[in-house]
């Protein structure tokens, strides 16, 4: 696998977004002093977002996948979230990720867009980023489990013209995805 090309390295991820209601948000890598900001965004999310998100029922973070997903492994893996201003401060209203596990050989995608800022182009837009931030690094193989009601993202992942496989694992979808 992959290892840091020059290209990476020069490049910091920041940019700005233009939704297709024409308000702005900030791109820019998470970092680990983004875990109150996880924990708000991860309160402001819908218990189904939530659900489609993680497969599961979390009423909370845990401390150790809190930590997970701020602390990233710039070796193996890239988080991207989307910064606004709100309520005096800032807010992160999405997240777009990928790790590369080694084992299976492929880099896992999680996307998680918070209710209020859905059906804008965001979700589409942080995985297109997050894809091509792996390809450049040498990732052309992605999964991800997926809820089998999870239409929106079966879109998404048409609509970017990816390859994508499906086949039913346990009631969820283990999706295949090569660009
Ligand atoms: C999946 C998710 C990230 C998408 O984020 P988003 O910002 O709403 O996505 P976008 O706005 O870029 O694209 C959504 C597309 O789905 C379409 N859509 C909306 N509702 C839909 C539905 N019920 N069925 C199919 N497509 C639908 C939208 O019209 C849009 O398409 P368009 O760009 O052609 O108009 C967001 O819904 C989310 O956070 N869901 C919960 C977590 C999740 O499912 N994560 C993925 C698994 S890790």
């Amino acid at each position: 696998m992959p290892s840091y090309g020059s290209e990476d390295r020069s490049s910091n991820h920041e940019s700005r977004l233009v939704l297709k209601d024409g308000r702005e948000v900030f791109l820019r890598p998470v970092v680990p002093a983004d875990r109150d900001l996880i924990i708000d965004m991860f309160n402001r999310v819908s218990r189904r977002s939530i659900y489609q998100r993680f497969l599961r029922n979390l009423e909370s973070l845990p401390d150790d996948l809190l930590y997970r997903l701020t602390h990233i492994d710039r070796e193996t893996s890239f988080a991207l979230a989307a910064v606004v201003e709100e309520g005096g401060g800032e807010a992160i209203i999405a997240v777009g990720r990928y790790a590369y596990d080694h084992r299976e050989g492929y880099a896992d995608l999680a996307l998680v867009v918070r209710d209020d800022w859905q059906n804008l182009g965001l979700g589409k837009a942080l995985l297109e980023r997050v894809v091509s931030a792996a390809v450049k690094r040498g990732i052309s193989c992605f999964g991800s489990m997926m809820d089998t009601r999870n239409t929106v993202m079966e879109k998404i992942l048409r609509d970017l013209g990816y390859t994508v496989a499906y086949s039913l694992k346990t009631g969820v979808f283990q999706v295949r995805i090569s660009v």
